[in-house]
């Protein structure tokens, strides 16, 4: 929650308009992480001539800060409503400058510009703060500023932070320490604070100057050096990029999609980490022996880090929109694409059956152990979760390893059992959801086995689980996650096939399961076909209060994230149902009116037991295939039931099938191309996000911003 954005020009001149606008957009790169209000501060006159060390001992003037709630546009109309009020000059031009921006999802306190960020230390704006996260002992620090004197403005837990940081330095100041450094007043801050937090300060007392410092939340820093001043010869030196004083553009940013239309080359901040940009360089201080996001016991001096910088594999266009109108459908529509990319060098076919096999490097040498696990335990939140359960039965299936599914803040309210032998598969695309995070710590102390399955490179848990894989969907900017679930899916496949790759008897149904994973794109893209016939149901259905999905086996999960996307983007009531529990109380609630979706698409092996039945070998099929013919013809038995009660019917179901799932019409059919059984909730969850994205967009909804929600959930 929350996205934190800052903009340092070092020697370099740039005009105060130009300066907004760098801000502006950094913001609106992050808007997806919160929207329910914005602010910047950018500086009021040349602090060039305002040393904090002048003779006659005025104090530079303090920033400007500006608040709004609601999204980044309405700070954008605000900033420049106030610009003419007070007749700031936009064209003047500053030699270094240090801005700082912030986009809320609000935690502490409701959405108004007093609980926006930059918090402040108070009238003077002496220290400035942008924060994501959560500080849990804010309670306690308040109490005792409070004691000190300081009067609060706002319900956030943040505000405790740029007073703290008042409060040291004017303390250090009253000992005599007329010399104490930014970075000695937030490594002092940073000893008061637990809880989650990627923070930025800004202050009038060292101006020009910017700190850093995170500890759970993410951080990342741009670097980009100045072609037209700068000696092209340096460039690629990142230790010299770091301490040089040439001529630079600094940014900080939640996320490098704030930072990758400036420069590639990035630095991503550590935990206990605190970067001190000044003149041109940029130090790292860093506490050793930290503890982790709750405090404890650190060591009392931070040492001195040389890190190198990396480069960002993405591009500007991976963050754009294209032709489309939403991220929501642009993520839905290059679904063929990032499943290619997630598939890309991972699927092993050569010329001879034998050769058909997957590589998952991140894994390998660990597949031994996972193999061994006396549980692999699925655990995840939302789409996530659902892209899990939609895994569960192959894993179980060719591992031959009983999988078990824990919602994180569930397993976590109930301190569930998890043990040394388990192997605990943490899935989530952004890789920082502060549930799964938080069981994946749970993990760890337990002993077991953590693999993570993200789609953020540098993450909290790419970082902190043994090992894993990523699912290279691509950047998912979109609230609603799309993109990131098929591709969720298949990594799981391929995790399910690695993990059973020993086991012979197998081999035929993980060929057959490969091969179908070389098509999925191509059946991809056969399903977007779907658009306009979902824009048509979307139109159907754009008046109703509620939908319901019923699925089961593999398509239970569609059954659950069809309904998901719905609720979330569209704001109908949906509800997924697992088909088998029909009978057992939600049967009450059908009648003509009511709209229920049947998943119902054939199994490919519902094929091959047809065909075995039909010769009478049927004895020669395993308990698995009998067991997936019982689960399809069940699913045929649901839709009579409810044809019975006069359900209002819309069926999924396998191409050609329309007329057997329902004979003598009376349903609405969806058509989808037929796949492997266990990817085939790859394929069936593509017309629901299609029927989410056109419900939204005809009932006047923002499809990209829904309601109350925000992409990364960083507070529990
Ligand atoms: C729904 C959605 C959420 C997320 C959930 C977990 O469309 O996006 O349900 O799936 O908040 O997020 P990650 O996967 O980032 O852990």
């Amino acid at each position: 929650m929350c996205g934190i954005f800052a903009y340092l020009n070092y020697n370099v001149n740039r005009e105060r308009r130009h300066i907004l606008q760098v801000l502006f957009n950094g913001l609106r790169r992050l808007e997806y992480r919160g929207y329910d209000s914005a602010g910047i501060s950018i500086d009021d006159g040349d602090f060039s001539s305002f040393p904090r060390s002048s003779s006659d001992g005025s104090l530079s003037p303090p920033p400007l800060v500006f608040r709004q709630e609601g999204n980044i546009e309405s700070l954008v109309k605000s900033v420049y409503q106030e610009v003419v009020a007070t007749e700031l000059n936009l064209e003047k031009s500053f030699t270094t400058h240090a801005g700082i921006a912030h986009t809320r999802w609000a935690t502490h306190g409701e959405p108004a510009p007093r609980n926006s960020h930059p918090q402040t230390s108070g009238s003077g704006n002496d220290f400035l703060v942008v924060h994501n996260g959560v500080i849990t002992n804010y309670e306690v620090l308040k109490e005792t500023l409070v004691r000190h004197g300081f009067t609060f403005e706002s319900e956030t837990d943040t505000e405790v932070i740029p007073k703290l940081a008042k409060f040291v330095f004017d303390k250090a100041n009253e000992e005599g320490d007329q010399t104490v450094t930014f970075s000695q007043v937030v490594l002092e801050v940073m000893r008061h604070l637990e809880g989650a937090y990627a923070l930025i300060f800004k202050s009038r007392h060292y101006p020009n100057e910017l700190i850093a410092c995170k500890r759970g939340s993410p951080l990342l820093l741009g670097v980009k050096e100045n072609d037209d001043v700068c000696n092209g010869s340096a460039f690629h030196d990142a230790k010299f990029l770091l301490q040089n004083s040439n001529p630079k553009e600094l940014f900080l940013s939640s996320d490098a999609n704030a930072i990758v239309e400036h420069t590639k080359k990035v630095l991503v901040i550590e935990d206990g980490e605190v970067v001190h940009l000044k003149e041109g360089t940029v130090s790292i201080l860093k506490f050793n022996n930290d503890k982790g996001r709750n405090g404890g016991s650190r060591s009392a001096r931070p040492a001195s880090v040389q890190r190198a910088l990396s480069t960002l594999e993405m591009e500007v266009e991976q963050i754009n929109k294209g032709t489309y109108k939403h991220y929501m459908q642009k993520e839905i529509h290059e679904q063929p694409e990032s499943l290619t990319t997630t598939l890309r060098g991972r699927l092993l076919r050569g010329g001879s059956w034998k050769a058909k096999t997957v590589l998952l490097g991140g894994l390998k040498d660990h597949l031994k152990t996972i193999r061994r696990s006396r549980r692999i335990v699925f655990i995840g939140c939302g789409t996530s979760y659902n892209a899990a359960l939609a895994a569960r039965p192959i894993m179980e299936e060719l591992s031959g390893v009983p999988v078990t599914m824990e919602i994180a803040s569930d397993l976590l309210d109930r301190q569930g059992l998890i043990y040394r032998e388990d192997t605990v598969v943490f899935v989530s695309q952004s890789g920082e959801t502060a549930d799964t995070l938080l069981a994946l710590e749970y993990a760890l102390e337990n002993g077991a086995l953590c693999v993570g399955i993200t789609n953020t490179v540098g993450s909290v848990i790419a970082r902190n689980t043994h090992c894993g894989v990523h699912i290279n969907a691509g950047c998912e900017i979109g609230v609603a996650s799309t993109k990131a679930y098929t591709s969720q899916i298949a990594v799981m496949a391929m995790l399910a096939l690695a993990i059973g790759a020993d086991t012979i008897s197998k081999q035929e149904r993980r060929e057959a399961i490969i091969d179908g994973l070389f098509d999925l794109p191509n059946k991809i893209r056969e399903v977007l076909k779907l658009d306009q016939e979902m824009k048509d149901l979307a139109k159907l259905l754009i008046a109703e209060q509620s939908l319901l999905v019923f699925g089961r086996g593999y398509n239970y999960a569609t059954a659950l994230e069809g309904a998901l996307k719905v609720k979330e983007v569209a704001l109908m009531h949906s509800e997924g149902i697992l088909a088998g529990e029909m009978k057992h109380g939600p049967l009450a609630l059908v009648d003509e009116n009511l709209p229920i979706v049947v998943i119902a698409t054939r199994d490919a092996c519902f094929r091959l037991v047809w065909f075995l039945r039909n010769y009478v070998i049927l004895l020669l099929s395993t308990a698995w295939h009998r067991h997936l013919l019982i689960s399809n013809s069940k699913q045929q038995s649901v839709i009579q039931q409810l044809r019975a009660r006069k359900g209002r019917l819309i069926v999924m179901c396998s191409k050609g099938d329309a007329a057997s799932v329902c004979p003598g019409g009376g349903c609405r059919v969806i058509e989808v191309p037929q796949v492997e059984d266990c990817l085939q909730p790859v394929v069936n969850i593509v017309p629901f996000q299609l029927l989410a994205y056109h419900l939204t967009v005809l009932r006047g909804y923002n499809v990209d911003q829904p309601r109350n929600l925000a992409k990364s959930v960083t507070t529990q």
